[in-house]
């Protein structure tokens, strides 16, 4: 995107976030981050632009920088202009990564926004006076700040582990998305396609949602029983994974695990399945796996498209769309979760901060979830504006 196209889509962001706009024009006058330094190091795209610029409504010096290999350069001039300190560069190099992150530490912020436990573990390496707490966004960064809680003793809540985040944007933003994204890329239709789902949690039963609305015949395959039960009680069939790969048309994966569909399934596969992948990591489809298989005999890739296909030996083709990235982050025109679901999470994020910053949580709020009068808040101020 040019620079006059991030502004135009920063403003359509920042115009249909009607509850981060709300807490802005609140913070405007409440002003809970007066004299308040803020490192945040969370990816830089629009959507998370909105809400940097809503703590800096807030009065906070916002320090930031990104997550790796997702920076957007115009972003980063827009929040320039806009009097927000960026020390990020789109980068897949991690030490370029970390020179960032400590530059944002050197600034010795009052609060930190984490993505990924980035800064709170540098902070541990290397602590500085005067941190008060602040806010880690994922499931991931837990895991990783949990066995620091004795060490890092200071207010830490985790916005995923809100129950409004599971299920607004895991739950129907994921579904929403991975869906727009299968039709956007691929440009074919769900009617009467078999889809399968890998993966049963929050993600994917919003995704097996969708295609089931869009005339789909979906089924769901689950490495956990009770996962598996909840889809065939939802109404899915749940098929032994090998029968699910030979009659399906689409395979979403939405595991969060690894090695998920490899070489070894190539014998299974239909001829024309397309396979995506929703989860985190690029690896839930073992792409350089299957595409350097023997089986393989022609590659084609669409520039452009986001779409590669394989052909094999006995002429079947297998598509594989964004190199096996996360569908609704890669590729062409990728647009992520709906903004509803960013500005109910990142109103999450906003309020959870200024929690921490009026001393409403203590040193026993280390790694826990966002406090439930915060959940009910946002889901009341939501409500009051969108009815
Ligand atoms: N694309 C996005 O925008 C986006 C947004 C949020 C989360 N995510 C990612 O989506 C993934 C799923 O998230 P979730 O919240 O639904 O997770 P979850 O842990 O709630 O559910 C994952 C499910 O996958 C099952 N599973 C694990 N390995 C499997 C395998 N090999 N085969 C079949 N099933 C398997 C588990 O038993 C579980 O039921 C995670 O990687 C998460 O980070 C993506």
């Amino acid at each position: 995107m040019d620079s006059q196209e991030t502004k135009s889509r920063i403003n359509w962001v920042r115009s249909s976030g009607r509850l981060l706009n709300a807490i802005a024009d609140e913070f405007g006058r409440s002003r809970p981050f007066r004299d308040v330094t803020i490192g945040t190091g969370i990816h830089l795209e629009p959507k998370t632009a909105a809400l940097l610029l809503t703590l800096r409504a807030g009065g906070a010096r916002v320090v930031a920088t990104g997550n790796l290999s997702s920076t957007q350069p115009t972003t980063v001039d827009y929040l320039r202009d806009r009097h927000i300190d960026v020390f990020a560069e789109t980068t897949t190099d991690a030490a370029t990564h970390d020179a960032s992150l400590s530059r944002v530490l050197a600034e010795r912020p009052d609060l930190l926004l984490d993505n990924g436990g980035d800064l709170f573990a540098r902070f541990e390496d290397a602590p500085y006076p005067g941190l008060i707490g602040g806010t880690e966004e994922t499931t991931s960064g837990r895991m990783r700040l949990e066995p620091m809680r004795d060490r890092l003793a200071m207010p830490i809540l985790v916005i995923n582990d809100s129950p409004i985040k599971q299920f607004a944007e895991n739950k129907h933003a994921v579904g929403q998305s991975i869906f727009e994204s299968y039709m956007r890329l691929t440009n074919r239709s769900t009617n009467g396609k078999r889809v399968t789902v890998f993966g049963y949690g929050a993600c994917g039963q919003g995704v097996a949602a969708c295609f089931r609305s869009a005339y789909s015949t979906v089924s769901v395959v689950d490495v956990d029983p009770v996962a598996t039960l909840a889809a065939h009680f939802d109404g899915y069939a749940t098929p032994q994974r090998r029968d699910a790969l030979r009659t399906a048309d689409l395979i979403v994966t939405e595991t969060g695990g690894v090695d998920v569909i490899t070489a070894d399934d190539i014998d299974d596969l239909k001829d024309g399945v397309i396979l995506m992948n929703g989860g985190h990591f690029p690896t839930e489809i073992a792409v350089s796996n299957i595409a350097t298989s023997d089986a393989v005999t022609g590659r084609e890739r669409y520039q452009g498209e986001g779409i590669e296909s394989l052909r094999l030996a006995d002429g079947r083709v297998v598509h594989i769309l964004t190199d096996g990235n996360m569908a609704n982050l890669a590729g062409p025109r990728a647009l992520g979760n709906s903004i509803e679901s960013m500005d109910i999470g990142f109103a999450l994020q906003a309020r959870c901060l200024e929690h921490v910053a009026l001393g409403k949580a203590s040193a026993a709020d280390c790694v826990v979830p966002v406090p439930a009068d915060i959940d009910a808040r946002v889901a009341q101020d939501y409500l009051a504006l969108n009815r």
